[in-house]
């Protein structure tokens, strides 16, 4: 009997079950009237008095066996033939990990590459350590233009040409103009310096994000309708825009782009100092200088540009006070953005 008994341990330690009726021939097998351990029972009666206690015992441990065995070919089965089940990662942690979140910038700057990425533009960018030609010379920057002074620009080199951290993105127009025949349609964002003492208001580096569209026949018009488009997308559909004459070296003419407050709603309130309105951007038609600097002849093409700082948009739409937050890495703040994207 004792052979019986450790044949059924090794055949039932071998069974294999690929589908629910194999799972009830086991059970059929072992465990049913007529099956193996119902037989070995009925041998158990008959077995000498003096064995019973070893042998007893060694049946149980086999039963137990078998039953756990039956369950555990059951449960297999099942889990495999339910799609639900079967998609279960079983080596996962059982205890919730973090996993962190986007930074607001990363989801403001992904916000602003997508609007206007369904208007056509695409994405270039350019290298942060830049020389002078890309972010002052090639732009019309005057020869004693302050932001050429050490005050207002980290220089890494002087001699023999300048080499320095770009103050804006706007060295990426310059890159993309050289190397690319008109029609242009690019958006250009990315991290810049300027030597600044480091406040709630200001850093020493911030994000920003420069467009570029150079073709035939391209009007102020063009620029103002495309700019109204991305204001009503990134801040509600009544955003109303105004754009106030301004001047920048590379562009002519220049103007700042400003918002309604949507904090009161063009009333007038602290945030916007009872102006009712807010500026997001700069912004101009592309001055013929900065065009004949790129090999771009601007009698045959004409085109605008602008450049926007992503900090300041994520100021106005998550209203984050103190722009030293974006690079203190505090997760409690950065926790804060879990649910925006
Ligand atoms: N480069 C400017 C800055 O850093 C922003 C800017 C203004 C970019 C007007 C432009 C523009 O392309 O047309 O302040």
């Amino acid at each position: 009997m004792l052979d019986r008994i450790e044949a059924a341990y090794k055949e039932v330690e071998s069974a294999i079950a690929d589908s629910l009726a194999q799972v009830e021939d086991f059970r059929l097998k072992y465990l049913s009237k007529k099956g193996v351990l119902s037989s070995l029972m009925e041998e158990f009666r008959n077995v000498p008095a003096e064995q019973k206690r070893e042998l007893g015992q060694k049946l149980n441990q086999l039963k137990i066996y078998v039953t756990e065995r039956y369950n555990s070919l059951k449960d297999n089965v099942g889990n495999a033939s339910n799609p639900e089940l079967k998609s279960i990662d079983l080596t996962r942690s059982a205890t919730p990990i973090a996993t962190g979140s986007r930074h607001p910038i990363s989801i403001v700057r992904n916000d602003i590459i997508r609007i206007f990425s369904d208007m056509g533009f695409s994405v270039a960018e350019g290298p942060e350590i830049e020389d002078d030609w890309h972010v002052f010379s090639s732009l019309n920057f005057a020869a004693d233009h302050p932001a050429r002074d050490m005050q207002d620009t980290f220089f890494i080199a002087r001699n023999p040409v300048d080499v320095l951290l770009r103050t804006h993105t706007s060295s990426v127009q310059t890159r993309t103009m050289e190397k690319t025949e008109p029609p242009i349609r690019i958006v250009c964002p990315g991290r810049v310096y300027r030597n600044e003492a480091i406040s709630a208001r200001a850093h020493c580096f911030f994000h920003q994000i420069e467009g570029l569209y150079i073709d035939k026949n391209v009007s102020f018009a063009d620029l103002k309708q495309v700019l109204l488009n991305f204001a009503r997308q990134m801040f509600g559909p009544e955003t109303k825009i105004r754009l106030r004459p301004s001047y920048f070296p590379f562009t002519e003419p220049s103007a700042e782009m400003d918002i309604s407050c949507d904090i009161c709603g063009g009333k007038g309130c602290a945030f916007c100092k009872e102006t009712g309105w807010v500026e997001i951007l700069g912004c101009g038609m592309v001055d013929p200088n900065v065009l004949k600097s790129c090999g771009i002849d601007p009698e045959i093409y004409s085109g605008y540009a602008f450049g926007l700082g992503i900090e300041r948009i994520t100021n106005l739409k998550y209203k984050v006070k103190d722009l030293r937050m974006f690079s203190e890495n505090d997760v409690r703040f950065l926790a804060e953005f879990e649910s925006a994207r």
